[in-house]
């Protein structure tokens, strides 16, 4: 009986002893030190009003419902500095200007693409997390930052699954939420910065809204681990967009069954041109901009209602509700279409190559080829030779496939000028 007392005894402290060693990775994620550049240049892509406007409008996503005072007002586990301090979001590879201060379109001072609307209905705001977030890059050399607008962003956003390498933003930003609403000190000094003067009377409720996000949160977390949805490490750089949106789209807001393991983490792609592209998306999958719009926003977390309580479907006419705000990203689909891809500064040093300058024909890749064929089972208009799309540029884009200049006989068209997309809805 001692024996099975001591094993049993035994076995706790080791697990107590392995939470606690996963847990001390979460709060204290391993991440590269952040170093101020020198300076941050801007290149001449658009304006800075373009810059701001694409930087900063929101498009209807929340982070599990997560307040936007709620984001400023965190602190970090074992710790009383902000979360959401521009030097430790950089950490994450979130792109910050080491002058930027609070402004009218950015209260929080907050990294590129960490938007915020106000809900219609209950007047509250959300944090947004828009398109800048996630297409906006930076170079770093010699102590001079240079910023790529539309260009791929290098940070660790996505992970929701709990690691031992710890270093992503969703585990962390659950382990603040977590300490906060676990220390109770930790929360009063949180509660009294988000409530100001109505500390006293709206205390209570604060508690219990912040436990439904933090639900939501850990529920995900859970989710994604015990499913397995997400076994390839996305790290910097990577996300498997089309699973996660699929995921989130078909399984949380239908049927659990919808679920599918996401095992494809893909780098950003650049934004700029990409309005002159028939086809879009890595697998060259989504043609109409707004349509791909919407998908993305639903996808990284505008709120859908498609099931009532009892789990049957809402009517028909109400399923097309959504928090998605479709103007705003009329209006960020429109900016990118005046942002100029960046010049680099010298002329490519490729002159004197053999056959240079002369047009080649282009090769068809096998997956081109087999595009129409596809298309076509799937009920879609074929891509015509010469469109324009990723496939066209097929080719390892890590090996520069997808920077090569259009300069192929078949891509020769008269230039394109640009169409805004159409908004016809109310
Ligand atoms: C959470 C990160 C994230 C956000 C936010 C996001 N995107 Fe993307 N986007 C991606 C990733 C990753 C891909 C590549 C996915 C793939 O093709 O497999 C992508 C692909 C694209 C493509 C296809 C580009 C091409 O060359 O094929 C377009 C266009 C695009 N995004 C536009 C937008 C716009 C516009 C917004 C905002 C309205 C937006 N994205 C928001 C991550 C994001």
């Amino acid at each position: 009986m001692r024996l099975l007392r001591r094993a049993l005894l035994g076995l706790l402290v080791l697990a107590v002893a392995a939470a606690g060693v996963g847990l001390y990775f979460v709060a204290y994620p391993n991440l590269p030190e952040y170093q101020a550049p020198e300076a941050l240049h801007y290149l001449d892509q658009w304006s800075d009003a373009d810059r701001q406007r694409y930087y900063y409008t929101p498009q209807g996503t929340q982070v599990k419902g997560l307040e936007y005072d709620w984001f400023s007002a965190l602190e970090r586990p074992f710790s009383r500095e902000k979360l959401a301090a521009p030097e430790y979001l950089a950490r994450f590879g979130f792109l910050v200007d080491p002058r930027q201060r609070p402004s009218e379109q950015n209260p929080g001072n907050l990294p590129v693409g960490f938007a915020r609307h106000e809900d219609d209905e209950s007047g509250r705001a959300y944090l947004d997390v828009s398109c800048a977030a996630c297409h906006t890059g930076e170079l770093r050399y010699d102590g001079q930052a240079i910023r790529i607008d539309g260009g791929a962003a290098m940070h660790s956003l996505a992970s929701t699954v709990p690691t031992l390498r710890g270093g992503a933003f969703g585990q962390t930003l659950g382990m603040s939420m977590a300490f906060t609403y676990y220390d109770p000190f930790k929360f009063r000094r949180f509660a009294h910065e988000v409530l100001g003067g109505n500390y006293e009377r709206d205390r209570d409720q604060l508690r219990r809204d912040f436990k439904q996000v933090l639900d939501r949160l850990l529920g995900t977390a859970y989710n994604d681990w015990h499913r397995g949805l997400y076994p390839t490490e996305e790290g910097f750089g990577r996300t498997d967009a089309f699973g996660r949106i699929a995921n989130t789209v078909f399984g949380d807001a239908i049927d659990p069954a919808n679920y599918r393991i996401a095992n494809a983490p893909v780098s950003y792609p650049q934004l700029w041109d990409i309005w002159k592209f028939d086809w879009v998306q890595w697998n060259g999958s989504a043609m109409q901009p707004m349509a791909r719009n919407i998908g993305e926003a639903l996808g990284v977390g505008a709120p859908l209602r498609l099931l009532q309580e009892n789990g049957q479907p809402v009517p028909e006419a109400e399923r097309y509700a959504s928090g998605v705000r479709v103007r705003d990203l009329h209006q960020l689909e429109t900016t990118l279409m005046r942002l100029a891809p960046p010049r680099w500064p010298e002329p490519p040093a490729r002159r004197n190559r053999p056959g240079a300058g002369q047009p080649r024909p282009c090769a068809l890749p096998g997956e081109l080829r087999a595009l129409p064929r596809a298309a076509a089972q799937a009920g879609r208009p074929p891509l015509r030779p010469g469109a324009r799309s990723r496939m066209a540029h097929a080719g390892d884009p890590h090996l520069g496939g997808r920077h090569r200049p259009n300069r192929c006989r078949q891509h020769r068209r008269p230039p394109l000028r640009p169409q805004p997309p159409r908004l016809d809805a109310g």
